[in-house]
């Protein structure tokens, strides 16, 4: 087959007609657990500051070293598009004075990121997400609160067997140390790791437990643990946060090597995924932590923060094997049918008068035949059909049809919209 000239960018795909109602779906959900749980929208640019992400997520990971869109503009500054959400909120937060409002500050997003990464099933250069975050409170609660919203919004969205996996990456009292450890183990054991993982020996180890590499995966299986060299403020929140999924029977898998990709977490990490072998292709379905040290590194004033993000792509290949239930809006109970050019002009005129007074019309303006008109007003159950003919279009009248009965009326046409509407109410 031919390949036509021009396609979508290479992992960037088109979210189609049909595909518009999980998208739909999952919107409608998330803005429900943001009003429950009191979370507030948000929304930045698509472009920022490219320095924005190379301090906030850090200069040593895939994201910043290998996938982000960056350009010069004309005036010679650096922007790229947004890899992830949770920089720029920080920024918004920082810029807009936002911790002089009553903290916390409980955030929500949904929309497009982007990241040149190497195209496979589940992972795309443009890509969906929504995320939560909350900002100004450092208490255990909150890490549970956000994994909570995501848990309980995969769960309504039908997904069965979900896995969070927890781990704590301490702070910064007790993380330089635990590097030391690991840098230590690695290094003796350096020839069996890949090249790339012979730099993050060098630049950061805790980057080698993150490596997809199977010889270094054998390597990591074996490493020190973070949970064992927590300091004690970072000890007493993870036992916290523990107990409090304990509470809530929220299921939970410690896992000991979980490092997540962006250098700014502090303390709890976690990423969802499902349990199943699609599951288990498409990878993380929510990934997030805590960034206490987040707002400090962009330059504000020392706040915690936590919060995840959720791609929505993968949920919505998961999505396709469950049998979910969408809420569709009803068909139109009036349809207006046409011949003849003044007819449709006469028609343009009726549909703005039906949408003024919100009254949903069906129409098929670009079709002529009559026959064809009316066997569609039939086919979505319309109750009535409004014909402008060629005569009543001259004549200044609109016949109404009664599609149950059959039965059909001439009413002049300033006061068709009137009758349908007491119509309507019988
Ligand atoms: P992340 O783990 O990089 O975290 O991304 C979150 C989720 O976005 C992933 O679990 C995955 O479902 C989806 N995702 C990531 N990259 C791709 C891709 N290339 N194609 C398709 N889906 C993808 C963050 O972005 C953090 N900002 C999350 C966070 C919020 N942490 C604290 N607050």
């Amino acid at each position: 087959m031919k390949k036509n000239k021009f396609q979508s960018p290479t992992g960037m795909h088109d979210i189609l007609p049909e595909d518009q109602k999980y998208f739909r779906k999952i919107y409608e959900l998330c803005e429900e657990m943001a009003n429950f749980y009191e979370f507030e929208r948000i929304e930045t640019p698509i472009l920022e500051d490219t320095e924005l992400f190379s301090r906030g997520v850090g200069i040593g990971t895939d994201i910043v070293e290998k996938q982000m869109f960056t350009f010069k503009t004309r005036g010679g500054d650096y922007l790229t598009l947004r890899p992830e959400g949770t920089a720029p909120i920080v920024r918004a937060y920082i810029e807009h004075g936002m911790q002089n409002l009553p903290q916390p500050l409980k955030l929500w997003y949904f929309g497009p990121y982007f990241r040149a990464e190497r195209p496979q099933f589940g992972r795309y250069r443009q890509f969906w997400q929504f995320g939560f975050e909350t900002i100004g409170e450092e208490g255990p609660v909150i890490d549970v609160q956000i994994i909570q919203v995501f848990y309980n919004l995969l769960k309504e969205l039908k997904f069965k067997n979900l896995v969070v996996a927890l781990n704590s990456i301490g702070c910064s009292q007790c993380r330089p140390y635990f590097k030391k450890i690991l840098a230590s183990y690695f290094r003796n054991r350096e020839s069996s790791l890949c090249a790339d993982c012979g730099r993050r020996l060098r630049e950061n180890p805790l980057r080698i437990l993150d490596c997809k590499e199977e010889k270094c995966q054998m390597v990591v299986s074996q490493a020190p643990q973070m949970l064992d060299h927590l300091c004690e403020s970072c000890h007493r929140h993870f036992k916290e946060v523990l107990e409090f999924f304990d509470d809530l029977s929220l299921p939970y898998a410690l896992s000991p090597y979980l490092v997540r990709g962006l250098d700014y977490y502090t303390k709890t990490v976690f990423e969802i995924s499902e349990d199943s072998e699609e599951g288990k292709k498409v990878g993380a379905l929510t990934g997030g932590g805590r960034y206490d040290n987040l707002a400090r590194i962009l330059g504000g004033k020392p706040t915690p923060g936590c919060g995840g993000a959720s791609g929505i792509e993968r949920i919505l290949i998961l999505m396709k094997g469950k049998k979910l239930r969408f809420s569709q809006s009803p068909f139109p109970k009036i349809f207006l049918a046409q011949l003849g050019d003044l007819a449709k002009r006469k028609s343009l005129i009726l549909v703005e008068e039906f949408r003024k007074i919100r009254i949903p019309v069906s129409e098929s303006l670009g079709r002529d035949s009559l026959k064809a008109q009316l066997n569609r007003a039939n086919r979505i159950g319309a109750k009535f059909a409004l014909i402008l003919g060629q005569k009543e279009a001259l004549e200044g009248s609109v016949i109404i049809k009664d599609m149950e009965t059959g039965r059909q009326d001439l009413v002049k046409f300033e006061k068709a919209v009137e009758e349908m509407k007491k119509r309507l109410k019988k």
